[in-house]
């Protein structure tokens, strides 16, 4: 079995920060969300990778490498367009061949991984296996019809009027049979390839679809919101180590790794929560839910819930909540006094400050 992961897209819902950097690359837990997909592949012995990557863009392709890294051989399958979840199917035919493969959106998170989806495809060898999870409101999301046996019989992308309250997540298990279907279907009204329309052409030749609830936590960080939470659900499983130099002012609580030349010093750091690499906490209160990139600058600062990206920094700021900040950002008390602030924000940011 191979995989192909989709590493491409345009990140629109993710900027700014998809301006300058794939938003598969973000960091949740100080790991680049793609790096957790090709771990979860890995682990079930899958070592042929496909990656869709935007056409000359170099950043996925320096950060995977040749897979070595995860174990894996990495084979980048460039596309000129995001035209489509289903033309990544169509244009990685060559690579595919005849073998079934996962396919992986380099977005998605699954904490437990991938190991139950393909066990089952392996077991009942159906044209295709999907992971639903249930959702309060399927309309955002392609939405799947289940019989009594969980067989797929019906399959819709962003309904209004949705028939089950169970959406697709971006783990899908095909035997060779989904080439055909990519070849069969047209672009959708947004003028992509949708993959719900090749597994609906599966399920309406009678193909046998079949779709499991997913166990564990999943998430698909289109946005910034759900960077957090899933930071949140992955900081849960932090292994707690303290490699790097904590003074004797320092609290450091349970569930809190501090990694390697990170210096914390007269601050109090609530688990669960990752120091990064080469940073320096001082005088702060650190999380909990945070998780701070290498070679960052925290001073006299208050930070929860939040992510910050490697050489980023905030300094005499004690409110810093839910907030993702850049690589090379920097927050700061101003000179100018309490109530004016100083913003020089870049194109498609967001801020919120008190009223
Ligand atoms: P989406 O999140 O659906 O698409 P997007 O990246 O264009 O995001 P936005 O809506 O915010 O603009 O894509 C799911 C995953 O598949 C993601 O990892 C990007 C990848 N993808 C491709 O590689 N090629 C494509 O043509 C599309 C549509 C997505």
């Amino acid at each position: 079995m191979k995989a192909l992961v989709l590493a491409g897209g345009t990140g629109s819902r993710l900027r700014p920060f998809s301006h300058t950097t794939p938003k598969q690359l973000i960091p949740v837990a100080n790991k680049p969300v793609l790096f957790h997909g090709l771990e979860a592949l890995a682990a079930v012995g899958i070592t042929e990778i496909g990656v869709i990557v935007n056409a000359g863009a170099t950043a996925v392709r320096t950060a995977v490498g040749d897979g070595s890294a995860f174990g894996v051989d990495v084979t980048y399958v460039p596309q000129d367009e995001p035209r489509g979840l289903a033309h990544c199917v169509l244009i990685a035919r060559d690579f595919l061949g005849d073998d079934d493969f996962v396919m992986y959106l380099g977005d998605n998170v699954f904490a437990e991984g991938v190991g139950e989806p393909v066990a089952r495809f392996r077991e009942g060898r159906p044209a295709a296996q999907l992971v639903l999870v249930k959702v309060a409101d399927p309309t955002g999301y392609g939405v799947a019809e289940l019989d009594s046996e969980g067989r797929v019989v019906g399959m819709e992308e962003k309904p209004a009027r949705p028939r089950s309250d169970l959406a697709v997540t971006g783990a899908y298990v095909f035997s060779p049979l989904i080439h055909e279907a990519v070849r069969s279907i047209r672009p959708s009204r947004r003028g992509e390839l949708e993959i719900t329309d090749a597994v609906r052409w599966l399920v309406e030749r009678k193909h046998d679809v079949r779709a499991q609830v997913c166990v564990g936590y999943w998430k698909d960080t289109g946005k910034v919101g759900d960077l957090l939470d899933c930071n949140r659900a992955l900081l849960e499983n932090v292994v707690p180590a303290v490699h790097g130099a904590v003074d004797a002012a320092s609290r450091i609580g349970p569930s809190v790794l501090v990694e390697p030349g990170a210096t914390v010093t007269g601050s109090r750091i609530d688990g669960p929560a990752i120091i990064g690499a080469g940073s320096t906490v001082r005088g702060s209160d650190v999380g909990p839910y945070t998780s701070i990139g290498a070679h960052c600058l925290v001073e006299n600062a208050g930070i929860e819930d939040s992510i910050l990206l490697d050489r980023s920094s905030v300094r005499g700021v004690r409110s810093v909540r839910g907030s993702l900040i850049g690589r090379n950002a920097g927050v700061r008390r101003g000179a100018r006094g309490p109530r004016a602030h100083r913003l020089v924000v870049g194109d498609d940011s967001s801020v919120e400050v008190p009223a």
